[in-house]
């Protein structure tokens, strides 16, 4: 981690680690102005010259900058990909290029839909998708001020995922890549959340990823773009689906301030007012020495827990099971970190732990990590929260990093299919158990 991307551009670190918004990421790591002034302005001198114009359109400036693949707030002749994700509920895009500026992005999340008939339902997913997918992709475009004819590629999602999702996403961009002639980048959804974090920081390979979302969990060492050893993964259900399912049990919908968010979001907001202490519940696997995770088991005890106690207790029983949660994730990373350590997979000191997928973006779990990464002298890093749920930025930096490392580049798309089921990596978890490593108590004094 020497230095981050918008460093050059005189941002300190932090400043860097802090952009949060589309707008102000772009503003962020965008040349400085005076720079970006003396491109306009010797554009501006030669359309003068060569057209005749004595003071050319904004319009027509930039047209001609984008003749060469030049974008208003990027320095150079970048490599351009337009992302799409259609892999569970959002549907996704935006265009970003090889210096990790966000050019343009939209999105439409299905969350609200969802909520109120109690989880996701395939085919109305897929409907919702097929509704909005030309819309979202024209709007990244059209904010990103590109031409489609300047994308280097298009990226989407093929696999794993919802099959109907999924399908829409493909059949799209097929049908774009087969107009634009373009190249086509598939990508896998976890890969895309697992190098996120070298769009916001600075982070070489290798690094553990701590994937944690509504359809996933697991952990991994990344080695490359596309090369991961896998640690261990859900048994059962991951833990966004979990606490969907606790915040449902919880009828979370009904409170006013929650009745927009995500159960994960909703739970977190609602354990604020909560006692933790107020239920004792032991994390689950506690004697399997592997880096596997578990949560059903832990839903079901959450259940009898709710059929008994008064539904004023809410608040209380939110925190205690994203207390146990935390405990649980952070217990079976521990153990990832301490056998990447041992096995010289990652180095002993200043090794990066990466946390990213819709439940990294919980803040009580991730001061859980950090209690963890502070005991092992590893660093946590977990990309901001709107870049941790589903977006199409992932996806298109995900392109980046492939176009970049010449890997999985399509010209020819006629056998792509979707795979709702795949896994990521190269499965050691039988090795980790073999390791038998106990993990040390740590004080959760959160
Ligand atoms: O990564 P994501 O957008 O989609 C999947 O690939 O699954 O993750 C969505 C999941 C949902 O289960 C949601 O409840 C959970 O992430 N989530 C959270 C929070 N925000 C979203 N879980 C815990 N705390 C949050 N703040
Ligand atoms: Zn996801």
């Amino acid at each position: 981690m020497t230095s981050l991307p918008g460093a050059r551009f005189g941002l300190s670190p932090a400043a860097i680690r802090a952009v949060d918004s589309p707008r102000e990421r772009r503003q962020a790591l965008a040349p400085a102005p005076q720079e970006e002034g003396i491109i306009y302005r010797v554009s501006m001198l030669i359309l003068s010259k060569t057209a005749g114009v004595l003071k050319p359109s904004k319009r027509k400036v930039y047209g001609f900058l984008r003749s060469f693949n030049f974008h208003p707030g990027t320095l150079f002749l970048h490599k351009i990909v337009l992302g799409i994700e259609t892999s569970c509920d959002d549907t996704a895009a935006a265009v970003v290029d090889e210096t990790g500026n966000v050019l343009g992005e939209a999105i439409h999340s299905q969350t609200e839909v969802h909520l109120k008939t109690g989880g996701i339902i395939p085919p109305v997913a897929q409907q919702l998708h097929r509704e909005n997918i030309q819309r979202i992709v024209q709007e990244a475009l059209s904010a990103s001020s590109i031409s489609p004819s300047d994308l280097s590629a298009v990226a989407t999602t093929i696999k794993p995922g919802l099959a109907l999702s999924l399908g829409v996403g493909l059949s799209f961009s097929l049908q774009l890549v087969g107009q634009l002639k373009k190249p086509f980048i598939p990508i896998h959804h976890m890969e895309a959340h697992a190098l996120t974090i070298r769009l916001t920081n600075k982070v070489e390979f290798p690094f553990l990823v701590l994937l944690i979302s509504g359809g996933h969990c697991l952990l991994a060492l990344v080695q490359g773009v596309s090369d991961f050893l896998l640690l261990g993964k859900s048994l059962d259900i991951a833990p966004g689906d979990m606490l969907d399912k606790v915040a449902r049990r919880l009828s979370l919908i009904k409170h006013p301030e929650c009745s927009t968010m995500s159960g994960g979001k909703a739970i977190e907001h609602l354990a604020k007012q909560g006692n933790r202490f107020h239920f004792d519940i032991t994390p689950p696997l506690q004697r399997a020495k592997n880096c596997d995770f578990s949560f059903t088991g832990l839903q079901h005890l959450i259940n009898k827990i709710i059929i008994q106690k008064e539904k004023e207790e809410a608040a209380d029983i939110a925190a205690a099971v994203q207390h146990t949660t935390a405990c649980h994730i952070v217990k079976r990373t521990h153990r990832a970190i301490l056998f990447c350590k041992q096995k010289d997979l990652l180095p002993q000191n200043n090794a990066v732990l990466v946390a990213s997928g819709g439940v990294a973006s919980n803040f009580y779990i991730r001061r859980a990590l950090e209690i963890l990464t502070n005991a092992t002298q590893c660093t946590l890093l977990c990309p901001p929260p709107r870049l941790c749920t589903d977006n199409g930025i992932m996806i298109a930096w995900n392109g980046i990093e492939r176009l970049r490392a010449g890997m999985g580049i399509l010209h020819d798309i006629e056998d792509i299919r979707y795979e709702p089921k795949c896994p990521l990596g190269v499965d050691i978890s039988k090795e980790v158990e073999e390791a038998a490593i106990k993990v040390p108590r740590l004080k959760m004094n959160l």
